[in-house]
């Protein structure tokens, strides 16, 4: 399978650490957001990735190649599970010359995708599930006919959907919606409903010709949800409240509770994080004036 990774946004909600450095090379533990993107991208069935770049963003092409400088592959234990995901696929990276939207980054990648169904996973958001989430969508896809594009989506509480593309339709079933709505980053009130787009999606080709008639939003970006919303009147679109939990690593606190919440599920590093939250809230608890109320 093909799998497009938009990884050329700017990374301003966590400026100024991304600066000069991709947000999609901050480390979750000691990997890069990017690697465990790729891996998911492998674990659901891609053999072909296609990673979009832009300015400044070298070290994501870097990260993906041998560093003579660390000496031959297989010769450092710490680099062995990166070098086995870089032989299970072809890499490919291309340029997206000018910052204008998710969308207009993944039409950079149509030339290689070609007219076939592909998968999309943005280059900072981590899916952890039992089934990879790739493998949850392209089931769906073959469910519901194998002609409509299907969307990943998760419940999000009202006050929190202005930070999404929000979609809103008719239930197929407990897990999947028929889109009948889609709207990017909508006002409270305008809400088509509850469900969030999370950053996974499968595509059928139709979406290029839907990007390339799709106008530019206010910013000058041309939104994926905004042209997936011209698919939901042609091919159809679904979406799958998928199985598995998100954790979007774009702004500093986002990142520092997908580190939190990796760091717990890992032995290595458990009981020492533990222990130090433990030794936080005493000393916490210890420096606090008294809450007993006054004789
Ligand atoms: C992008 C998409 C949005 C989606 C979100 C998921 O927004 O445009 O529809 O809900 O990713 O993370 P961004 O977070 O890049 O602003």
């Amino acid at each position: 399978m093909k799998v497009v990774i938009p990884a050329a946004g700017l990374g301003t909600r966590f400026l100024p650490a991304t600066k000069s450095m991709p947000k999609e090379m901050l480390p979750v533990l000691n990997r890069p957001v990017i690697q465990y993107v790729v891996e998911e991208a492998i674990a659901g069935g891609a053999d072909d990735i296609t990673i979009v770049t832009g300015r400044g963003k070298r070290a994501v092409e870097d990260h993906f190649d041998h560093n003579p400088d660390l000496g031959g592959s297989g010769t450092r234990a710490s680099l062995r599970e990166l070098e086995e995901v870089m032989g299970k696929a072809a890499f490919h990276f291309v340029r997206q010359r000018t910052p204008r939207g998710l969308a207009d980054a993944i039409a950079c990648a149509e030339h290689h995708v070609g007219n076939e169904p592909f998968g999309v996973l943005l280059g900072d958001s981590i899916h952890v599930s039992e089934t990879p989430l790739l493998t949850q969508l392209r089931t769906t896809f073959e469910r519901m006919g194998g002609k409509a594009s299907v969307v990943a989506l998760e419940r999000v509480p009202r006050d929190k959907l202005s930070s999404y593309g929000v979609a809103g339709g008719t239930p197929v079933d407990l897990q999947v919606i028929r889109v009948e709505r889609l709207v990017e980053k909508p006002k409270p009130a305008d809400a088509p409903g509850d469900t969030a787009l999370t950053g996974a999606y499968y595509l059928t080709p139709a979406i290029f010709g839907a990007i390339r008639a799709t106008p530019p939003d206010r910013k000058g970006e041309v939104q994926l949800t905004d042209a997936l919303a011209r698919l939901v009147a042609t091919e159809g679109v679904y979406g799958l409240i998928f199985e598995g939990r998100r954790y979007d690593t774009g702004t500093p606190l986002l990142w520092l509770e997908a580190n939190v919440r990796f760091a717990l599920r890992d032995p290595a590093y458990r009981d020492r994080v533990i222990e130090i939250f433990r030794e936080s809230t005493r000393a916490e608890s210890a420096t606090r004036p008294s809450e007993a109320p006054a004789p």
